[in-house]
């Protein structure tokens, strides 16, 4: 059977694969553009993100927006999502037992889309689909290549509200983004600005 994305909503909006099922008040699937060349990945929904059932609504999410602007993209040119969908209570990280109970998702989120870039937001997003061993700090602005895709990472908006001194940093992997999508895909920015 060959799958869509009504019937990954269908088969995901069910999930009691962890224990996240049962304190969730929405399961946060994802949003955008599901043809999209590129899709940002961040770690779980915050309490704004399971009340509202969309991914960064929040400050974090505003300040996603702001980046994506400054790059020429919005949320109608790229696809947003986490690693798991669901909240983990008091915005813990989730556990390595959630994370792989909500992979199935997130899989099938990607294959559906089929986007030539993917790009983890924070180090749990990094840890889980480039490397067990990635260090934000080190390894974030660097491209890896996982099942024939451009994989990158950059801080988690989060960690940019906490600490503006990293802006800089993340703003060059959001040029490095755009001039690769400009190379693979060129008819996602439409407005020709030069960083
Ligand atoms: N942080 C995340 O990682 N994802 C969200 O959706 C919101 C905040």
């Amino acid at each position: 059977m060959t799958d869509s994305f009504d019937q990954l909503k269908q088969d995901c909006s069910q999930c009691m694969r962890c224990s996240l099922g049962s304190t969730r008040h929405h399961l946060v699937f994802g949003v955008g553009n599901e043809h999209a060349p590129i899709v940002f990945i961040g770690e779980g929904p915050g309490e704004k993100e399971d009340l509202q059932g969309v991914p960064f609504v929040g400050p974090a999410g505003q300040l996603l927006d702001v980046m994506l602007q400054l790059v020429g993209l919005d949320r109608t040119k790229v696809y947003i999502c986490n690693i798991v969908k669901c909240r983990p209570p008091l915005n813990r990280d989730p556990s390595p037992e959630e994370r792989d109970a909500c992979s199935e998702w997130l899989q099938r989120q990607i294959t559906l889309i089929d986007p030539k870039i993917l790009v983890c937001l924070g180090r749990i997003s990094a840890t889980t689909l480039i490397d067990s061993a990635f260090r934000i700090t080190r390894d974030h602005g660097k491209w890896y290549e996982r099942d024939g895709r451009q994989i990158i990472a950059t801080f988690h908006p989060s960690a940019l509200l906490r600490d503006p001194s990293k802006r800089p940093e993340a703003f060059a992997d959001f040029r490095e983004i755009r001039a690769a999508l400009r190379t693979l895909q060129p008819d996602c920015l439409e407005r020709n600005i030069s960083l």
